[in-house]
């Protein structure tokens, strides 16, 4: 028995079974019933940080990944990790931001892994400053990257969900989006983005697809890690003040938010859409 409702809804809308073939479904009937649909996610900005901790959990997971971001090369350093523990992965240079490279990444992504069904929007950068020392260019730096991005993206990625009728969105928001200082253009964009995630969700979800939102509290990466050099605090001591704020008593790590996206990728989650969750370890408003 198919007990799934993303299946469910897939058997009652296809006439017969040359048009479920045609979306390419497959049955992997194991204890607990579980459909498989083409399982490619993409994950952008994965080359470190949270992006390579959620690549490795949707491998983990079963996906077939490609790894997006800036510089090849980085991305070959987790595609050989992603590889060497079993799963398939592949690197894929791109600037989000910039629509040719966005739609030629996409085009490579569903020839050589097969169509994309998960899209993680992850990329991200901070140009953080008080408002009157804000330039024009770190304002639209910011907005490029997270806003301009997430759109590219999900646009060039959401014909093959739609097609598929199946597919999961996840977008990185932050508890930024509440307003933080220094962070007009990351605020913005953060709070943007969950604007975008309830819009999304209510387009694509008769398509069977599902957008939803993280939202993070302070992850201990790359870019906290140049948050606290550029307030010219130690890592350790910008960690420990954190910590002190939290109610769970620590700082994130990339796999407290892999994890959250791994759930909201799975068939089972079918019924969440256009949600935010902050995942900050205590309530954040
Ligand atoms: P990170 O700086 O370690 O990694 C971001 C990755 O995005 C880098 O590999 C970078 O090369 C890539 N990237 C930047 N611009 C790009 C572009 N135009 N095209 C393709 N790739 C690009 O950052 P981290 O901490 O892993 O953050 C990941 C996401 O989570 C970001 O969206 C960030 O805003 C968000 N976030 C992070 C939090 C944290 O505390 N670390 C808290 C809340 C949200």
């Amino acid at each position: 028995m198919v007990t799934t409702s993303g299946a469910v809804a897939a058997i009652s809308e296809a006439n017969d079974f040359r048009e479920l073939n045609s979306f390419n479904l497959s049955f992997q009937l194991t204890g607990a019933t579980m459909t498989t649909l083409q399982k490619t996610a993409v994950v952008t900005g994965s080359a470190r940080g949270i992006g390579a901790a959620v690549a490795k959990r949707l491998s983990n997971d079963g996906f077939s990944v490609a790894i997006l971001d800036l510089d090849e090369a980085a991305c070959k350093v987790v595609v050989d990790e992603i590889k060497s523990a079993g799963g398939e992965a592949l690197p894929v240079a791109v600037d989000v931001s910039d629509e040719q490279s966005v739609e030629q990444a996409v085009a490579h992504v569903a020839e050589a892994l097969g169509p994309p069904t998960v899209l993680v929007n992850n990329a991200g950068i901070t140009r953080d400053n008080l408002i009157f020392k804000m330039s024009v260019n770190d304002w639209d730096a910011v907005m490029n990257v997270h806003l301009r991005g997430s759109f590219l993206m999900s646009r060039a990625t959401q014909r093959f969900m739609t097609e598929a009728k199946w597919g999961r969105i996840v977008n990185l928001s932050s508890t930024s989006a509440l307003g933080n200082r220094g962070q007009t253009n990351y605020s913005a964009a953060k709070a943007g983005l969950q604007g975008f995630t309830k819009t999304l969700a209510i387009e694509l979800g008769k398509f069977g697809v599902t957008v939803n939102a993280i939202a993070p509290g302070f992850i201990e990466t790359e870019m906290t890690a140049a948050t606290a050099a550029r307030m010219g605090i130690s890592f350790e001591d910008f960690k420990a003040g954190a910590a002190k704020q939290i109610p769970v008593a620590r700082v994130g790590q990339p796999d407290d938010i892999a994890a959250m996206v791994s759930f909201f990728a799975r068939e089972e989650s079918s019924f969440v859409s256009g949600q935010v969750i902050y995942v900050a370890g205590g309530p954040t408003d």
